[in-house]
């Protein structure tokens, strides 16, 4: 067994390289989305988050259904536990969402205010919640997904009663509540609508040449392995073009886009896959440094993946495998990190 110069024994830097999580190698912030139940309930998943991982995204708790199930009541219990974690293990913890045309409550949907009594209730959710997370919480997806795939804004509710307006003033109460978090406008599709992506870059110029604080760009990524390179290279190089932080905030790379429900994932596509991961890390770390807000994965077992029950397919968009061992996958985005 070959000693390395400093006198480590390969095998022990092996095991050294082996237990370095993610955020040990990369050059900034590795998130993932996360489930408060399993941090509550499963201790393997917690002790490979924390070693894994250095961001949270909170998968579903923060959304409106959830945190202010009724006018006067929020619930705050399960963001306060993903809080807690992150704070336990030197993660920062990335709130994941305040405005968003879906989960929004029943109350919400029933509410037959007036447009000012709509002003108010908008305005009143998006500052409770920033406000109470304040020094806890230092980033946002402020609005999710207000952009039609034609370039149009979405006809969601918040439209319709707000007008095109509530996607800036949403920036500004965020902003209000908490002046030093950072402020992120998040959508999909970039890399594989043109019209989309150039609708959304128009859209967050106009905000910030507006006044509006917007800091950064979150780019979903949600693809399938079948994308070219070409396609998330470039929808990446032309967002940070627009000088903001960029976020790859909720990257997976599904393997079954056709949903055949006898698919099994053999080494050719699991191959396939990894290199796709590598090449999102290495088309990430072209764009300046002052710009690198970080990667997060949306899952961390493929088990757990929303791509398996959003779509009700087998499916393995993720790094890690139904057993939690790391996938091809990892080993693909670890090079595409590290190389
Ligand atoms: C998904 C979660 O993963 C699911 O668990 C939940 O049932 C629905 O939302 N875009 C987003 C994410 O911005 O919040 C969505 O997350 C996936 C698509």
């Amino acid at each position: 067994m070959k000693d390395s110069p400093d006198g480590i024994s390969t095998e022990q830097l092996n095991v050294t390289l082996t237990s370095l999580g993610l955020r040990d190698q990369a050059n900034f912030p590795i998130g993932a989305s996360l489930h408060q139940n399993r941090i509550k309930n499963n201790a393997d998943y917690r002790s490979l988050v924390a070693s894994e991982f250095n961001s949270l995204t909170p998968e579903t708790c923060m959304k409106m259904k959830n945190i202010h199930p009724s006018s006067s009541v929020y619930f705050w219990e399960d963001t306060d536990t993903l809080v807690a974690f992150a704070q336990a293990n030197n993660m920062r913890v990335h709130g994941h969402t305040l405005v968003w045309h879906k989960l929004i409550p029943d109350w919400v949907i029933n509410f037959q205010g007036d447009s000012i009594a709509w002003e108010l209730l908008f305005k009143n959710h998006i500052k409770t919640v920033v406000t109470r997370y304040k020094g806890k919480i230092g980033s946002w997806d402020v609005v999710n997904e207000a952009m039609e795939d034609n370039g149009s804004l979405r006809n969601s509710i918040w439209l319709q009663k707000l007008g095109p307006g509530y996607i800036a003033r949403a920036f500004q109460y965020a902003h209000e509540a908490d002046s030093s978090a950072l402020l992120f406008y998040n959508d999909y599709g970039y890399e594989y609508s043109v019209t989309k992506r150039n609708a959304i870059i128009s859209l967050v110029n106009g905000l910030v040449n507006d006044g509006v604080p917007v800091d950064g760009i979150g780019m979903q990524t949600h693809i399938n392995y079948t994308l070219s390179d070409a396609a998330v290279g470039t929808a990446i190089t032309r967002l940070a073009e627009t000088g903001l932080k960029i976020h790859i905030s909720e990257l997976d790379i599904a393997l079954n886009p056709s949903s055949d429900p006898n698919m099994t994932a053999d080494s050719t596509i699991l191959n396939l896959q990894a290199n796709k991961y590598k090449f999102i890390a290495q088309s990430y770390r072209q764009i300046p440094v002052s710009q690198q807000f970080g990667i997060t994965v949306w899952g961390v077992s493929d088990a757990h993946s929303w791509i398996r029950s959003t779509y009700n397919r087998p499916d393995w968009p993720l790094l890690f495998d139904d057993a939690y061992e790391r996938k091809p996958s990892y080993y693909g985005f670890l090079e595409g990190l590290t190389d």
